[in-house]
């Protein structure tokens, strides 16, 4: 016969081994940290306070109520703990019990802390490794899903939500990755899908491995619905929490400013010849963003999808903002369906969260042709213009080089209430290029180079835009990085608002 506090202490040693050694050791040869290992290692030491150990499933189908189909706490580890001090809930699921499969009570331990996260004002991080709803459950688990995903939705743009994928997540279970702000995956352990191998080859007939349809590198280069990846457990964790570190708690906090070793005034020189004298030629915008940023620390999203456009977190003066680049490297850093919707759902990220976006413009115009025009690059350019165009957070603005047409408009302009643009002698703020200019309104005319030297001379350079004042100053590109923080400082006191909507309907 136990004491309570035997009892006690038995479910809680209980809890803490999961669905036990054997499993633990298989979670370790695949390569996988377990479920309480990762929450160890993603929080600060000693700080994570355990909810609901004693929670435990429901279910009496198919021989689940036999205590040995029992676990203390069932599949997964919900609470809050710090990361570098600061607040975070925490749900890791374990896939050590029933595969980490999702049952009633596994729902309701996450819609806890996501409930307490969003009373309290603070980030929600979610480390996925579930084998999808506990068949066992049946519509008990759906319903759980979706307790879930009406909780994604509600917290959203209230506090940050990041996924990382650690193990399988199939069927319903990607809809809460997918409805979260960010989500980082592991190589080679993790995958998402909406349906398995097996299914996909019963209906489309292709044949297809699990890595290829849902694997990390298809999530980061080819359908954009993973963020980044990382190569293991341990990387993934580690770099998780440097991300976090760039995230206000919440939308009613500012961004966070962290000590700054990297003087605010710093030169550049580099950059006053960074921009090649022929307009054609390609540079690499990331070299003039790990150079003006503090400390050359730039933490990308989605750096292998549309890199057309370049798009992620950094510091000025010890300040987060948000970094969106035009990249001339690629596709000549025009904007075309995919950059412009990563691009939309960054900047509407550092708009819901208080983050200054600075914004560097190159860009020739939209891609042109039919698969563009067919797949509604209409529709999905006019995300980008319209998430800079509503975001009221501080935005400063560079014309480095080419800022032409439609494009020109949607890159943070002037037009769309850009705090501060600036344009480098470099810049050249046009319809168009001259040479297409001048073929068009010249068709058939001789001396075509005489014209084109002079629509050079007229509107290859940054006048045309600064003489309007749709550009406030032409700058010494070496200055760039003390003007920008010194903006930065002046703008934190920004305070915009739109006229009063129950929400907008941006082009989706
Ligand atoms: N419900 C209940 N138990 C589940 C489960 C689920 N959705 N998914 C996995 N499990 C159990 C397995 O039955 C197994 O238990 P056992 O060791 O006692 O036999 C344990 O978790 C580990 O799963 P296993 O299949 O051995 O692991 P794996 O790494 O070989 O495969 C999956 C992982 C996720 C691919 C595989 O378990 C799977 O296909 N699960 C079902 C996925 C699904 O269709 N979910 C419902 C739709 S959302």
């Amino acid at each position: 016969h136990l004491s309570v506090q035997e009892r006690i202490d038995r479910k809680r040693n209980a809890a803490l081994v999961g669905g036990g050694q054997n499993r633990i050791d298989a979670q370790h040869k695949r390569g996988k940290l377990t479920a309480r290992e990762r929450v160890e290692l993603l929080l600060d030491r000693d700080s994570f306070v355990e909810y609901d150990m004693f929670v435990e499933h429901r279910c009496s189908d198919f021989g689940m109520e036999e205590d040995h189909n029992k676990f203390p706490g069932d599949s997964v580890v919900t609470g809050q703990g710090r990361i570098n001090g600061r607040l975070v809930y925490v749900f890791s699921q374990d896939f050590t019990v029933f595969g980490g499969s999702l049952s009633g009570a596994h729902a309701q331990k996450i819609c806890k802390v996501m409930d307490q996260a969003m009373m309290v004002g603070a980030p929600v991080i979610g480390l996925n490794d579930s084998g999808g709803a506990r068949i066992q459950e049946g519509v008990e688990s759906l319903a759980g899903y979706a307790d879930i995903f009406l909780r994604n939705v509600m917290a959203s743009g209230v506090v940050p939500q990041i996924s990382l994928i650690m193990g399988p997540c199939a069927g319903g279970a990607v809809y809460s990755p997918a409805l979260t702000d960010f989500t980082f995956m592991v190589k080679d352990t993790s995958y998402l899908f909406i349906t398995g191998p097996d299914v996909v080859k019963s209906v489309t007939n292709e044949d297809v491995t699990q890595e290829e349809l849902g694997g990390a590198k298809t999530h980061t280069t080819v359908s954009g619905v993973a963020h980044r990846a990382f190569e293991n457990d341990i990387d993934a964790l580690l770099n998780l929490r440097d991300f976090f570190n760039f995230l206000p708690l919440s939308n009613q906090d500012p961004a966070p400013v962290t000590e700054c070793q990297d003087p605010s005034d710093r030169l550049i020189p580099g950059l006053d010849t960074i921009v090649p004298s022929e307009t054609t030629k390609a540079y690499d915008m990331l070299d003039i963003v790990h150079g003006i940023v503090d400390e050359r620390v730039f933490f990308e999203i989605m750096p292998n999808y549309a890199k057309n456009i370049v798009v992620g977190f950094a510091r000025m003066n010890g300040r987060t903002v948000g970094i969106v680049g035009n990249q001339p490297k690629v596709a000549s850093g025009c904007l075309d369906i995919n950059s412009s919707v990563k691009g939309a759902r960054f900047v509407r990220f550092c708009d819901a969260f208080n983050i200054p976006i600075i914004t560097f413009v190159d860009v020739p115009g939209f891609l042109p042709g039919t698969s563009q025009e067919y797949g509604g690059i209409i529709r999905h350019g006019a995300k980008l213009l319209f998430a800079f165009a509503e975001a009221t957070v501080p935005k400063i603005t560079i014309i480095t080089r080419k800022a032409y047409g439609g494009a020109y408009d949607v890159m943070s302009s002037k037009h769309l209430r850009g705090d501060v643009n600036y344009a480098w002698p470099s810049a050249e703020v046009a319809v168009m290029g001259a040479k297409g200019a001048v073929q068009i309104i010249f068709r058939g005319k001789s001396n075509q180079a005489e014209q084109e030297a002079e629509y050079v001379e007229k509107f290859a350079n940054p006048f045309p835009a600064a003489v309007r004042g749709f550009v406030d100053d032409i700058i010494v590109p070496s200055t760039t990085r003390m003007r920008i923080c010194r903006d930065l400082e002046v703008l934190a006191s920004k305070k915009q608002t739109n006229p009063w909507k129950k929400h907008a309907n941006m082009p989706l």
